[in-house]
This record gives structure tokens, C-alpha cells and sequence, in this order.
């Protein structure tokens, strides 16, 4: 009877903690998608600040800058496209979970929680043009196979990875149409909630309810930075003014995965995880190359972005962003400045991907500790990634663990560690290793360095900027040994 009454209490406290979870997933999945809503504002008060410091100026100073006025309606234009395009790709997000929830979290059942999954999704993605040292995410959603249907368009699915493995599939929908117009960015909002509220019922869910108002919240801005992240990002990976940056990046790891794989089965294609995929472009490239592909990414911020770009653009160059008008520094001209881009470079449905291709959400230590993920992979790449760990050797050792013996882990990358600078957090940690120490850490978990050089590169840099941070990033090919060599060397 005792025992029978320890369990049912242990059941009970399982149910709140997992309530507690998903209320604190929803919060900050909420805050995300305020940040994104919260674009056009954030954007349109530098521009009244630009204003403001133009209209102090004497006359005869303003005289000089006659075309200043013209240049504010045109930013304004710029910020009415970016923001129909971020609207369009939030209509197309369908939240795993049920926003309409409730999620006042007592003060004092936050405390309760496991530090990992305190604000989970707000820590988030970097931008290491500025060195900003953000951290990032761990929300638990997690993305079966991407497959193409019948329309050749790419379908993802989606299931969240809570401990009681509930799953929910994501209805993948039609993308809208694009406009580079720069049409009012609330008028649209107004109009295309209403279509779908009208096409999608009334559930909690649907995006008009989720998107609405009232389910909003305040933000700092430091989000909306993060969103100007974001769209240096899709720059990265998804236009043709980002060619320079993935043919320093990626191509080198490409050309390795070429030259390790020669012969690679089309029947049994080999294996390959990208964790920290940002935007997905590094995963399909392997994927079109013959690979079985998963990007694995925790950052709403980035998944909502390349769900949209993977699943819902319809052709290549359909929408027009204008990424580099946020910043008056360091501009050449006004029409660098303002120049659009066209998104995406190529249409990644026609990409030839090869079956199998995914992106798991959620946290690389946490999805690839599962015990199923022991030896599943033939290759891991890590691009920009490492860095971004608390504890880096957890990362090597998980990355070993995953690796078939013999399995290959290509890395390039900085060693800019993300949480180096989080001061006054007590329980917070970030082991920063030197590219020597990494190698010895490696050595230490069972790998062989088989190939090493520098490659001198940017990230999310604006390649007409005046300022351009270089990067001399760490390549390597490493192999894990089998495991008699191991014993051996033991
Ligand atoms: C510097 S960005 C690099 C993105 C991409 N690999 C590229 O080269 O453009 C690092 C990425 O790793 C993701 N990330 C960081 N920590 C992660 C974790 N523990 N699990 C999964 N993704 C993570 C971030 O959200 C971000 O998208």
C-alpha cells in the first residue's frame, strides 16, 4: 500500500515537472515569435533615431544632407519587406505545442526546474561578426525525415523530444505568395491572419490564435537583435551574396566528405550529422551529395527560419530581404546599404537530396545521449559549432560515442566559446580549451587526426562592409580508431 502510494506520488510529481517543462517551453517560444513580431517596430525606431539626430541638424548641414528624407522612406521600405517576409515564414511555422496555454510559472517552481531547461529557448543563436558571445537553446523539438512528395516539395515532420516522448506532427502548408512590395507590415499581418484563421479552423493552435496579440510578450531588444541575426544568417546560407562565406566554409568540408566517401552506396548511403545546422544549408549540400543528412539545430530562432526556407519556398530567388539596413557603420554608399537580396539561391526541393534527409530539434547533448545513437553515424561535421558548448569535452566525448568505429569527424570552426563571457550566473559553467587541449581531449576519446589546417574565413559578414572580421578557423579530419586499436593503445 506504501509502495503503492510512493509511486503514484512519484507519477504526480513527473506529471507537473513535465507540465512545468512545456509551460516553460511555450513561454520562451512565445518570446521568440514576440521578437520576430517585434521587428518592424525595433527597426522603425532607429530610423525616428536617425531622424531625430538629422532634424538637430542647422539648416545649413541639413542643406548638405538634402537626400536624407528620401533615404528614410526607402529604409522603410526595406523594413516593410523584411518584415512581410519574416511574417510569411512565421505563418508557415506550426508550433509543436499548444501556445494557448497558460504559463504563469511561480517564481518558485521555476527554481524547481533543472537548470538546463530554464528559459530554454531564449538563449540563442550567435552572431560572431559582432563576437557577441549569446548562447543558445534548448528547446526539445525533433524533426523525422524530410522527404519529398509528390509536388517535389520538402515535408517535415515534427516530434517533440520531452521525456515522455509525446509526439505531434508539424501539417506542413502551403507557402504564400512572396513580394519584395513593400506593403504596411500590420496591414498584412491583419490580412493574412484572418485568411488562415478562416482556412484553419479555430484551434488552439492554428496561426491565427497563436500569432494574435494577446498571446504576445514584451521583449528586450537585445531579441530583435537576434533576429537581425537571423537575416545575416539566411545571407550565409541561402543567397548568392553569401557564396563567398559557404565557399570558404563549407565547400572544404564538402570536398573531404568527397574524398572520404569515394564510393558511397546509393542502396546504403552513408551517415551524417551536422549538429549546430543554423540554417540547414551545410545538411542539404551533404544530403544532395549522396549522403543520409540530419542537421540538428536547437534554436527556434534558426528552425522556424529554415523550416520555412527547406519546406515552403516554392522557387529559387521568390522572396527579397534587405539584411544590411540596420546598421548606418561602416557603408560604403547608401545603395550598399539598402541593397536587396534575393532568397533563397537555389530552390531546395530541386536540390537532388537524397533520402533521409532531416533536422532533428533540440539539444545536441541531450538527443545524441539517447542510447540509440550509440554508433549510428559514419561521419559527424561540426562547422561553427564546437564553441558554443558549456563543456566542450562533453561534446568530443558524445561526438566519439555516436561515431561508427572508424566513423570521421570533420570540424572547422573558431574557438570563440559562446559562454565565455556569461558572468554573476553561479551554477553557469564554460570550459574553454585551447585547439591544443581540444586535440588532446580528442586523442583521449579515441581519435586520430588524419588531416589539419587553418582557414582564414567571416560569419555573417556584409561583404560590402568597411569592416570585415576574419576568422583563421581550425580544420580537421579526425578519425575514431576501432575499438582494439583503442584497447590497445590503452
Ligand atoms: C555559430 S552557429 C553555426 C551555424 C552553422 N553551422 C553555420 O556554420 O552557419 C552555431 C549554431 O549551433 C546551434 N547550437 C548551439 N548549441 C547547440 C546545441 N547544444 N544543440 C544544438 N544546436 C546548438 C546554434 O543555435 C547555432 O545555430
Amino acid at each position: 500500500m506504501e509502495a503503492y502510494r510512493e509511486t503514484e506520488e512519484e507519477d504526480e510529481e513527473r506529471r507537473r515537472q513535465r507540465k512545468l517543462e512545456e509551460a516553460l517551453e511555450v513561454k520562451s517560444l512565445r518570446r521568440i515569435i514576440s521578437a520576430y513580431l517585434n521587428y518592424p517596430d525595433a527597426a522603425d525606431e532607429d530610423v525616428r533615431r536617425w531622424e531625430r539626430s538629422y532634424r538637430k541638424l542647422p539648416p545649413a548641414h541639413k542643406a548638405v544632407l538634402s537626400h536624407y528624407p528620401q533615404k528614410f522612406r526607402k529604409l522603410r521600405q526595406c523594413i516593410a519587406a523584411n518584415s512581410y517576409f519574416i511574417f510569411s515564414m512565421l505563418q508557415a511555422f506550426e508550433p509543436p505545442l499548444d501556445m494557448s496555454q497558460d504559463v504563469d510559472i511561480t517564481e518558485h517552481e521555476h527554481h524547481d526546474m533543472p537548470h538546463d531547461h530554464q528559459f530554454s529557448s531564449e538563449r540563442n543563436i550567435c552572431c560572431a561578426q559582432t563576437a557577441s558571445t549569446s548562447g543558445n537553446a534548448g528547446s526539445c523539438e525533433c524533426t523525422e525525415p524530410v522527404h519529398r512528395d509528390e509536388n517535389d516539395s520538402i515535408h517535415t515532420s515534427t516530434k517533440r523530444m520531452t521525456s515522455s516522448q509525446e509526439e505531434k506532427r508539424e501539417n506542413v502548408s502551403e507557402a504564400g505568395n512572396s513580394s519584395s512590395e513593400a506593403e504596411p507590415y500590420k496591414e498584412r499581418c491583419k490580412h493574412n491572419s484572418n485568411e488562415v484563421a478562416e482556412s484553419n479552423g479555430n484551434g488552439p493552435s492554428s496561426p491565427g490564435d497563436w500569432l494574435s496579440p494577446s498571446l504576445q510578450l514584451d521583449v528586450p531588444l537585445v531579441d530583435v537583435d537576434k533576429v537581425r541575426c537571423i537575416i545575416r544568417n539566411i545571407v550565409r546560407d541561402w543567397a548568392a551574396e553569401g557564396k563567398k562565406e559557404r565557399d570558404e566554409c563549407y565547400k572544404p568540408i564538402l570536398e573531404e566528405l568527397d574524398a572520404l566517401f569515394p564510393n558511397r552506396s546509393e542502396e546504403s548511403p552513408p551517415a551524417c550529422l551536422v549538429p549546430g545546422a543554423g540554417l540547414g544549408r551545410l545538411a542539404l549540400e551533404i544530403s544532395s551529395m549522396g549522403f543520409i543528412s540530419q542537421g540538428n539545430e536547437f534554436s527556434y530562432y534558426m528552425m522556424i527560419c529554415s523550416n520555412f526556407v527547406l519546406n515552403h519556398t516554392q522557387t529559387a530567388e521568390e522572396w527579397t530581404i534587405h539584411p544590411w539596413i540596420h546598421s548606418n557603420c561602416n557603408s560604403l554608399s547608401e545603395s550598399d546599404q539598402l541593397h536587396p537580396v534575393s532568397i533563397p539561391d537555389i530552390h531546395p526541393a530541386s536540390a537532388g537530396i537524397t533520402e533521409g534527409f532531416s533536422m532533428c530539434g533540440g539539444d545536441f547533448v541531450e538527443v545524441y545521449s539517447e542510447p540509440s545513437q550509440l554508433g549510428a553515424w559514419d561521419v559527424v561535421v561540426t562547422c561553427f559549432f564546437i564553441d558554443t558548448a558549456h563543456n566542450i569535452i562533453e561534446y568530443i566525448e558524445i561526438i566519439s560515442r555516436i561515431l561508427k568505429d572508424g566513423g570521421v569527424w570533420i570540424n572547422l570552426g573558431p574557438l570563440l566559446y559562446h559562454f565565455a563571457d556569461m558572468h554573476g550566473q553561479e551554477d553557469d559553467m564554460s570550459i574553454e580549451l585551447s585547439l591544443e587541449d581540444v586535440k588532446r581531449v580528442a586523442l583521449h576519446y579515441g581519435f586520430v587526426l588524419e588531416k589539419e589546417k587553418t582557414i582564414e574565413t567571416t560569419y555573417t559578414t556584409n561583404p560590402r562592409s568597411m569592416m570585415q572580421n576574419r576568422y583563421f578557423a581550425a580544420f580537421w579530419t579526425m578519425r575514431k580508431k576501432p575499438v582494439e586499436m583503442n584497447h590497445s593503445a590503452s
